[in-house]
């Protein structure tokens, strides 16, 4: 019988995971296909519930599930529990394994795609959520000297360091309301990402992004990489504005691969054509544009 994966959000209309896996499953020809569930939050538990029933082989959690997922998985992985965050499920044997493949997809885009190696930098995170934590958990395992997190909401982001400094007290960190960025030293940061949902296209409406817009990008060296993990569109209003200001930017495309790479290794123990599904991300994300 046919095994089913796929993707579990709301909204999904920005997501390109669907085309993405495919592109991999038909490449190796095997017996699995990847759906949509665009699932509202008090149909959750229910649509966990009928995954087990259905024998879903295994899915992706996104925006704003994350952290919600956990309650409802058989068992976490160890470093997913460490995250905070899941945004891959395993059927092991009619049991539900949550795993985190979001941090690690980050840092090997990083490294590969913008050539920055985050050992001893200083790095500004933007944002508090589910892809905070991943991104955040994985910068600083990669040896990120200083980690500033700046968010809309200041408590999210002490919650957020209070969890980080239990795992790496050695590393200095700094949390701060995210209209107070212009007071930090600018030039000291060698990386700002991007983890919020700002700049998703379809996602905030345009006075909300206030925020972003008075961060003065030319402050920043003009060795700072500034990364958006939003992939759509690919350019996003902020690595426009970082590109007019004549820094490095890096996109969000490298994460989604990488991470999903990595889920689908997950679920069928098979390496996935990266290539492939990189260039079914580019056409997909086209053709939605
Ligand atoms: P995810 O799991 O994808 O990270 P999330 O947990 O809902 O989603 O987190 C969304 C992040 O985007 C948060 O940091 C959120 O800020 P708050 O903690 O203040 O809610 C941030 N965010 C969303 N919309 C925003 C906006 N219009 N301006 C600034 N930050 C925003």
């Amino acid at each position: 019988m046919t095994n089913i994966l796929g993707i579990v959000g709301h909204p999904l209309d920005h997501s390109v995971s669907v085309p993405m896996h495919m592109s991999a499953i038909f490449h190796l020809g095997i017996d699995y296909v990847y759906l949509s569930f665009d699932i509202l939050p008090e149909n959750l538990s229910y649509a966990v519930t009928r995954f087990k029933k259905e024998n879903i082989k295994g899915f992706n959690v996104t925006i704003p599930y994350k952290e919600a997922i956990m309650a409802h998985l058989d068992s976490i992985d160890e470093r997913a529990v460490s995250i905070g965050a899941v945004n891959t499920v395993n059927n092991q044997n009619g049991q539900f394994k949550g795993y985190n493949t979001d941090g690690t997809g980050y840092i090997k885009s990083l490294k590969e795609q913008a050539g920055f190696d985050p050992s001893a930098k200083q790095v500004l995170l933007i944002g508090a959520g589910g892809a905070a934590k991943a991104v955040a958990f994985s910068l600083l395992e990669a040896g990120c000297r200083k980690l500033i997190i700046a968010n809309r909401t200041l408590k999210r982001a002490d919650e957020l360091l209070e969890h980080l400094d239990t795992y790496f007290p050695e590393v200095s960190m700094q949390a701060l309301h995210i209209e107070r960025v212009h007071e930090l030293h600018m030039k000291d940061i060698a990386l700002v990402v991007n983890t919020t949902s700002v700049g998703m296209k379809n996602d905030v409406p345009a006075g909300s992004i206030s925020h972003f817009n008075d961060i003065d990008l030319t402050r920043f060296s003009k060795d700072t990489v500034i990364s958006d993990i939003v992939y759509n569109p690919i350019e996003t209003p902020l690595l426009k504005m970082a590109k007019q200001a004549g820094l490095k930017t890096h996109g969000g495309t490298g994460m989604l691969v990488y991470q999903g790479a990595e889920s689908f290794k997950i679920w069928t123990g098979i390496e996935p054509p990266v290539d492939i599904m990189s260039q079914a991300v580019l056409k997909a994300l086209q053709e939605k544009h």
